[in-house]
């Protein structure tokens, strides 16, 4: 199958373009190197440099029949401080994307949506069917992106998968909670400054566990506009996460909090996923989230 991974030189893209040149697809990597290096274009894969704030060019999309759309401005925190500009790359993008999809007569669309368009959900584990609420900038972003998966399903006709990510984790990432503290950590060992109580309380699953679900959901594509969770079956605390990769780099640091119950504007402090749907497909995380964090402290230290 020819298919199109925008954002695919980032760190979830680039895995799953991966696996999907592994599994014998033919992948064109439509990416701006916003957040990512051309180096990290998977070899194997042909290579569109395009920012998805604008319109692709007609005839850019011609032959490929499934696109995953993947490109975005990753940082929650961020989009209080730029609101227009993540809007811009998020929900216009994800827009311009469909557009794109909808004159070059693609019929298959897979979106990487996020958990926090679920805003401070009172059910946890938060099923698909809870209604949506965002609390930042980035969450309503996502949440324009998926009713325009819905709209262009129904009126084009292009099947769609809206993936709802937990936080994602792994080997590649420059970016999130992990990474923030290895930075600190490999410049303070003594120290870490921990933005919030440290109680936050989230769902964390590594890349490989994440690439996996997004194939498997994508497998099983129906007609209509499709959600799925993706995430781990267990919550883990900040003050956690802050202990297990401290353990792997050998140091003990103090930990020093800073702010309240949220680390940042638009935070969601609590967030785990009911997952039963994917589940239900065959779908089973397999990496367990020490040893995860065992893989990416490895990685991190051989590169950072
Ligand atoms: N990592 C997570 O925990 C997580 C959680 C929920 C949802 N997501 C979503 O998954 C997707 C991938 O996230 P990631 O963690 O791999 O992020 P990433 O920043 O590593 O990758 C994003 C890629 O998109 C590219 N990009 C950014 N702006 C672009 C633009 N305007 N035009 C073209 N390319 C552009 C970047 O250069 C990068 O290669 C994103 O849509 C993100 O919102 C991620």
């Amino acid at each position: 199958m020819d298919v199109l991974v925008t954002g695919g030189a980032g760190f979830i893209g680039s895995h799953l373009t991966e696996s999907l040149l592994a599994a014998g697809h033919r992948v064109t990597v439509l990416d701006s190197f916003a957040n990512s290096k051309r180096e990290s274009v998977p070899k194997g894969a042909k290579l569109v440099e395009w920012d998805v704030s604008s319109a692709p060019e007609p005839g850019m999309l011609d032959g490929i029949e499934t696109v995953f759309h993947l490109a975005a401005d990753p940082d929650v925190k961020g989009s209080a401080l730029r609101p227009r500009e993540n809007f811009v790359i998020n929900a216009a993008g994800t827009f311009n994307m469909l557009e794109a999809c909808r004159k070059s007569g693609v019929k298959s669309f897979v979106f990487t949506s996020s958990s926090v368009v679920y805003g401070e959900a009172k059910v946890q584990p938060t099923p698909e069917d809870y209604p949506p609420s965002p609390i930042s900038n980035y969450a309503a972003g996502k949440l324009a992106g998926e009713a325009y998966c819905m709209s262009y399903s129904h009126t084009y006709g292009i099947k769609s998968t809206v993936l709802r990510l937990a936080n994602i984790f792994g080997e590649r990432s420059t970016h999130g909670v992990m990474f923030d503290f290895y930075k600190k950590l490999k410049e303070r060992p003594s120290r870490l400054e921990i933005l919030g109580n440290g109680k936050q309380s989230k769902s964390y699953l590594h890349v490989s566990d994440c690439v996996s679900g997004m194939l498997v959901a994508f497998e099983m594509q129906k007609s209509q506009s499709v959600v799925f969770n993706i995430g781990s079956k267990e919550k883990h605390t900040v003050d956690e996460i802050a202990q297990t990769l401290s353990l792997e780099l050998g140091c003990s640091p103090q930990l020093v909090h800073q702010g309240g119950a949220r680390g940042w504007a638009g935070d969601v402090p609590e967030m785990l996923l009911s997952t039963s749907k994917l589940e239900s497909l065959g779908w089973k995380p397999k990496i367990a989230f020490g040893e995860g964090v065992r893989r990416y402290a490895a990685w991190l230290k051989k590169h950072y």
